[in-house]
């Protein structure tokens, strides 16, 4: 009954809301192209424009979070859109860079400024932009630390390390899954194993802000440890199936020679 109250009251918030727009042919909606900060900018040249091309199609365009997420402003009133009083940001300067990301990022805000990295923001540490970029920000992984990248201020030795011990942790993540996923499509309740492993997963990918090579090993080690009892238990599932199999050819065998047994007798008697 409440939902459907709501859906009315929605319908004809909708209608008003449709004469509204075309009645004044002002832009109402927040689809992504009536967002003033893209068309504006979409149609300037150079480093004005860039933003509109390198964010179309990250991750960030994805999960609808456009420019005014990012830099404040009013998405739907080109003349005011870039006020102060709007609300808008500008552009983060190099160090202020972190708190920008972080008002969303907040789990790796704390990691980044705890970390070698972010301790040494104002004395060539890396902010996220220089891992990650601005506007073509992708789905972060581990291909992110390549020599080509780490090595522009120290060796890659340490960075290394690091990726080595999460690739191999990541190996087992994946290979889990993928038996996990194999168990839930012939319909077994993978319900437990499946929560498990996405929370270790999520601890997992939380690991590599610190840039700490000792805490990343020790740790990936712990979660390691804690993907071996998943294992084990799709383990426990693959015997279980084995010995159902056996059974299941045990049955037809006994099966079969019963009725062997019974044709051989029928034979003797006539
Ligand atoms: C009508 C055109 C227009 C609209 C609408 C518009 N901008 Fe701009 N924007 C500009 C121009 C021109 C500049 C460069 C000159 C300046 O800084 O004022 C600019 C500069 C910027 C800068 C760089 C500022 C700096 O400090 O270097 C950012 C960030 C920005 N705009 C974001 C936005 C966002 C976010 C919106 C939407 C809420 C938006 N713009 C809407 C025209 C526009
Ligand atoms: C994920 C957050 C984020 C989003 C979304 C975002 N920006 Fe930015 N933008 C930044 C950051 C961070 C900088 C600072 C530049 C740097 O450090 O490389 C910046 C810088 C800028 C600048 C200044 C460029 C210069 O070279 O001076 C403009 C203009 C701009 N953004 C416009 C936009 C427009 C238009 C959109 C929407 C298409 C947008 N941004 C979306 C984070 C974002
Ligand atoms: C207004 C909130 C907001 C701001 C500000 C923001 N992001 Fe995001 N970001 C999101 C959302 C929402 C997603 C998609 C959901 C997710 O993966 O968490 C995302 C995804 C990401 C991802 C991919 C995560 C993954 O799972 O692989 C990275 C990397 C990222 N953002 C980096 C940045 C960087 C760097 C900045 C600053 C330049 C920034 N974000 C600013 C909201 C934001
Ligand atoms: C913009 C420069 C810059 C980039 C790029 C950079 N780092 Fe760093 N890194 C630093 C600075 C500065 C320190 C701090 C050194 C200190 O504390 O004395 C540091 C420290 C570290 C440390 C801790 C110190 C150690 O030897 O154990 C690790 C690990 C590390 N970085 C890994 C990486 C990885 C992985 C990448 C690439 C994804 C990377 N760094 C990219 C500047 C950078
Ligand atoms: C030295 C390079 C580097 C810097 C600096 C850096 N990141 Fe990352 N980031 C990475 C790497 C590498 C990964 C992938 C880790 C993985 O796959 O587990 C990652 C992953 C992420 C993710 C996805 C995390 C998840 O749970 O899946 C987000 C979001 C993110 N970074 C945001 C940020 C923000 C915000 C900042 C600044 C406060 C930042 N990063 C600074 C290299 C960096």
């Amino acid at each position: 009954m409440r939902y459907r109250e709501k859906a009315k009251l929605k319908l004809s918030i909708l209608t008003v809301l449709a004469v509204l727009v075309a009645m004044t042919m002002s832009n109402t909606g927040a689809h992504a192209d009536e967002i003033v900060c893209i068309s504006c900018h979409g149609a300037m040249p150079g480093k004005y424009g860039e933003p509109v091309k390198l964010w179309r199609g990250s991750i960030h365009e994805e999960n609808g979070i456009a420019c005014n997420a990012c830099h404040g402003g009013d998405p739907r009133d080109a003349a005011n859109a870039m006020k102060k009083e709007r609300g808008f940001l500008g552009a983060p300067t190099y160090n202020e860079v972190p708190g920008f990301c972080g008002r969303c990022h907040v789990g790796v805000l704390k990691d980044y400024l705890a970390s070698r990295h972010g301790r040494a923001l104002a004395t060539g540490g890396p902010n996220c932009v220089v891992c990650h970029g601005n506007h073509h920000v992708v789905k972060a992984s581990l291909e992110l630390i390549n020599e080509k990248s780490c090595s522009r201020c120290h060796s890659y030795d340490r960075a290394k390390l690091i990726k080595g011990a999460m690739q191999e942790t990541e190996g087992i993540i994946v290979a889990l899954d993928s038996r996990i996923e194999g168990y839930k499509q012939q319909g077994t309740d993978t319900d437990r194993l499946e929560k498990e492993l996405f929370s270790l997963r999520n601890r997992f990918h939380s690991l590599f802000h610190n840039v700490d090579v000792t805490k990343v090993t020790a740790e990936s080690a712990t979660i390691q440890a804690e993907l071996k009892k998943l294992a084990t238990a799709l383990n426990g599932l693959d015997e279980q199936r084995q010995r159902r199999k056996v059974g299941g050819a045990v049955a037809v065998a006994i099966a079969l020679a019963a009725a062997l047994l019974a044709h051989l007798m029928r034979k003797t008697y006539e």
